[in-house]
């Protein structure tokens, strides 16, 4: 990561000729290796800055729209905070039961509406889809935050800038995703950037919750080796990301299905006691039991230092689209 903390981002006026000034982020699709880098390096220098000055005048007079469909912390408030950090302000939608959606206004109208009156909007929607057609329907950009089962882009470069602070490189990692693979849109997302770098992905998931074969196509293409475990101790002593996910009860439409495998794997100290000393444990939260709470103060425990990148990497999406990067 660069330490020069003067290039990367535009104090005055909007470069409307910068490779993401309004553009869309609806997949990691749209990341190639340099982009991966770029977006790195105004994180970085977003970290330096917060960690000086607090808050800059980056986006003074800029508005952001947060419209959130299905439940958020994390996205919601980092990308809140980012936009705050960066002098900006934001109109939350939290809660659309209260916004003419529940009068049958569609999703298009409703970003359309929203549109008139910011700058960018960053959309969460429990259908898999909706936010490229969210994205099609507006002018401005829209940064998907999770649209259903398909994938959370941002999330995904806020992972993939951790495991670079914590570990320093990609390549010749070996990354073992646990959980609920088949529902997760992390992990959709993260296998797909990862498949940009010489990795090794194992996957160690129930049967009924295995990673899709559309994801594991798209990452073969790439020539990444992908092997599918049942059992973590399989794999744990030589893995370098453990990347654990919740079970994500909201998501069966089978109620005993989720009984059968909610607590199929628990990361405590003992089973940790096999793995590697440098390695991070990762997990894009909420968690609810699959990592016991005695982990959380072992220094391979990445995830709430994870959320913390997120604020920088979602500063920097921000300034990007809005041709301040
Ligand atoms: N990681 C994540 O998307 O968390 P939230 O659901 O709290 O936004």
């Amino acid at each position: 990561m660069p330490t020069n903390s003067s290039s990367l981002y535009l104090p005055f006026g909007e470069n409307k000729n910068a490779a993401w000034y309004g553009k869309d982020i609806v997949s990691v699709k749209q990341f190639s290796r340099e982009d991966l880098e770029y977006v790195f390096g105004v994180a970085h220098e977003m970290r330096g800055m917060v960690e000086r000055v607090g808050t800059l005048d980056l986006l003074k007079g800029k508005i952001l729209a947060n419209l959130f469909y299905e439940p958020s912390t994390r996205t919601s408030s980092s990308f809140a905070a980012a936009m705050e950090r960066l002098g900006g302000s934001v109109i939350s939608i939290n809660e659309v039961k209260y916004s003419s959606v529940t009068k049958g206004e569609t999703l298009a109208d409703t970003v359309r509406t929203l549109e008139c009156y910011t700058d960018a909007i960053v959309l969460r929607h429990p259908e898999t889809g909706s936010a490229e057609i969210a994205a099609k329907a507006m002018h401005k950009p829209l940064i998907n935050a999770g649209d259903g089962t398909g994938e959370h882009p941002t999330q995904a470069l806020l992972d993939m800038f951790t495991i670079k602070a914590e570990l320093k490189r990609f390549d010749d990692l070996t990354i073992t995703m646990l959980g609920d693979l088949k529902y997760g849109r992390t992990v959709h997302s993260l296998a797909r950037l990862l498949s940009l770098f010489n990795v090794k992905l194992n996957y160690v998931s129930p049967n009924i919750l295995k990673m899709p074969k559309e994801v594991m196509d798209e990452v073969s293409e790439k020539g990444i080796s992908q092997n599918e475990f049942s059992s973590l101790e399989d794999v744990l002593p030589e893995t370098d990301v453990l990347y654990v996910t919740r079970v994500q009860k909201e998501r069966f439409e089978n109620a005993d299905d989720y009984k059968k495998v909610k607590g199929a794997y628990i990361i405590d100290l003992d089973i940790m006691k096999t793995a590697k000393q440098k390695m991070i444990v990762m997990h894009p939260l909420p968690r609810v039991t699959e990592i016991s709470m005695d982990f959380d103060d072992d220094p391979r425990a990445a995830y709430f230092r994870q959320m913390e990148y997120g604020l920088y990497v979602r500063m920097a999406l921000l300034a990007m689209v809005l041709g301040k990067a």
